[in-house]
């Protein structure tokens, strides 16, 4: 039998045996940038993209190149930003002041184009980030089924405000408003569905933006480009590219942002705002890094509870915002527990993103493989084992999954998020220590806790939702359904999103009011009958 550590050893591919449909014939070139409604063609530098994905030939590996994008300048980037701030014309724009059907309809033309290039970016994300056949095929699907259902939200949302309230005396309509320029940056592992989910919605309610695609996860976006520039008004949606301290800081510096829609580490958050001179002005939506733990307490259904952390710690080789990043075991069930989880993990298909049923595949990140090796050396000083087979060999960019244990808190993995597949499991005796790691912890964005008793989870559950955004019985931490609210709280994020609420933080609620007096009621029944106003009226979407 073929040990774990050939079968690393060997994982990459020749390029003849890619399966033909998976195969990226030509590197993907892309020239152009959207700006003002026109693919802009650069003649400047260009950033080379290179796949997780290394390729064995004759001299040996060698990564392979898979395109090449515009690296813009300051230059180009306040083009954008005048581009969309003239779309928007301080609300007097077409887009902004434009009725919501017909935003729709911009929105659903777009939606048809992009389906057209469902296996294009299928393609290109497999081959960017290293995501799996299955797990692209969902971004994509997930993220068509986001702006479906958030087209029927806004529908919803208006037909509920197309009325008028009398209120003491006083006739109002109260709707809501765009709020201005939007800066919208997604990141690497959901560079498609982190992109659109706030990027929709801001353009929904009438925000012009600008776009930058995550460091990794760029050309993916490319067979999207004509279809943005076709179907919204010029200016409404400019995208630019390169290194973000000569596109975004520019941009950032004027003051001229109204909205900040970012996801990605807290520390570039951070930074972001405050190149902006008037943080008081800019609204900031943000989904940043997390460390989601588990509790697993003594009467966990082990099967259950093994399969679910399996899946919340290494789904997308972990780099999910809301993976399990440390699993609290109570010393009781800690040996059985090991037992089922680290055969569990060795069960897991490891190889190239387009494998069925692949689990495990290469990375993205720069020098991640060596960072990964790095918390698990450190732990190793401090006392833990690596003690599944094999866990942490390294071939280039790919890591073999390592499960840690025993981990304590002099330990590096105890706080840092590792955004990658090493597990760390903690024994516990007493629950104040996974209370009180959650409670000390720069981050708060959800906990899983699996048990029976249903006396004890409610105690844990009342004391973990004052410090974390969603709590999970028996199931591992994730956004979806995405109808439900995905917030978090400390340096884990800003602002929620879901369907419904991605349109109320894109925009502000407005009231036009007047006494009700018989002029007054005469100027609106005018407004509303002869159809003079977009805000002021009574229509609604059918
Ligand atoms: O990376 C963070 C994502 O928002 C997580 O989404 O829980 O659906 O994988 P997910």
């Amino acid at each position: 039998m073929v040990s774990i550590e050939e079968r690393v050893g060997a994982i990459f591919p020749e390029e003849n045996n890619i399966p033909e449909e998976f195969r990226l014939k030509a590197p993907v070139v892309q020239k152009e940038y959207l700006n003002n409604g026109d693919l802009l063609v650069w003649n400047g530098d260009m950033q080379e993209v290179i796949s997780p994905v290394w390729m064995a030939g004759p001299s040996g590996l060698s990564q392979k190149v898979i395109g090449r994008y515009p690296l813009l300048t300051e230059k180009e980037s306040l083009e954008a930003l005048d581009a969309c701030m003239r779309a928007y014309d301080n609300g007097r724009g077409r887009w902004p002041k434009m009725p919501v059907c017909e935003r729709i309809r911009h929105v659903e033309q777009f939606l048809e184009r992009m389906q057209e290039r469902k296996r294009d970016i299928i393609l290109l994300l497999m081959w960017e980030i290293g995501k799996s056949y299955e797990d692209s095929e969902k971004e994509f699907d997930r993220t068509v089924d986001y702006v479906k259902n958030t087209v029927d939200a806004l529908k919803d949302l208006d037909r509920s405000s197309s009325q008028f309230v009398i209120e003491q005396g006083i006739i109002g309509q109260i709707r809501r408003a765009p709020l201005g320029v939007v800066l919208c940056m997604g990141p690497f592992n959901y560079p498609l569905n982190e992109t659109f989910t706030p990027l929709i919605p801001a353009l929904l309610m009438g925000n012009t933006a600008i776009f930058k695609p995550p460091k990794f996860g760029v050309l993916l976006h490319y067979p999207l480009l004509s279809a943005l520039r076709d179907s919204f008004p010029p200016g409404v949606i400019n995208t630019v590219y390169g290194d973000g301290r000569r596109v975004i800081t520019p941009i950032l510096s004027t003051g001229k942002v109204d909205v900040l829609a970012f996801i990605g580490s807290s520390r570039v958050a951070d930074l972001l705002k405050s190149q902006h001179p008037r943080p008081g002005r800019l609204r900031s939506v943000l989904g940043l890094e997390a460390k989601n733990c588990a509790v697993v307490l003594p009467d966990a259904d082990i099967n259950l509870t093994v399969q679910e952390c399996v899946k919340g710690s290494l789904s997308f080789n972990g780099q999910r915002c809301t993976a399990l990043k440390i699993l609290f075991v109570h010393s009781s069930i800690v040996g059985l527990f090991l037992e089922n989880f680290v055969p569990a993990v060795e069960k897991l298909k490891f190889g190239m993103p387009w494998e069925k049923g692949v689990a495990i595949t290469p990375l993205p990140e720069r020098n991640k493989t060596g960072y990964l090796a790095g918390l698990v050396e450190d732990a190793r000083r401090f006392g833990a084992d690596v003690i599944n087979a094999h866990g942490g060999t390294v071939k280039k960019t790919f890591f073999y999954p390592a499960v840690l244990y025993p981990v304590n808190s002099g330990m590096r993995i105890y706080r840092e998020e590792q955004f990658g597949p090493v597990v760390p499991v903690v024994p516990f005796d007493d629950i104040e220590v996974p209370i009180k790691y959650i409670i000390e912890s720069s981050y708060g964005q959800q906990a899983s806790v699996f048990g029976n008793d249903a006396g004890t989870i409610a105690n844990l559950v009342d004391v973990l939702v004052n410090q974390v955004c969603r709590v999970n019985i028996n199931s591992l931490c994730q956004r979806g359904p995405d109808i439900f609210p995905f917030a978090a709280r400390k340096d884990s994020g800003e602002g929620t999103l879901s369907v419904t609420d991605a349109l109320r933080v894109f925009s502000i609620r407005t009231i036009v009011a007047a006494k009700d007096a018989v002029m007054n009621k005469g100027i609106l029944e005018k407004i509303v009958r002869e159809r003079k106003s977009n805000f002021l009226s009574t229509d609604f979407i059918p």
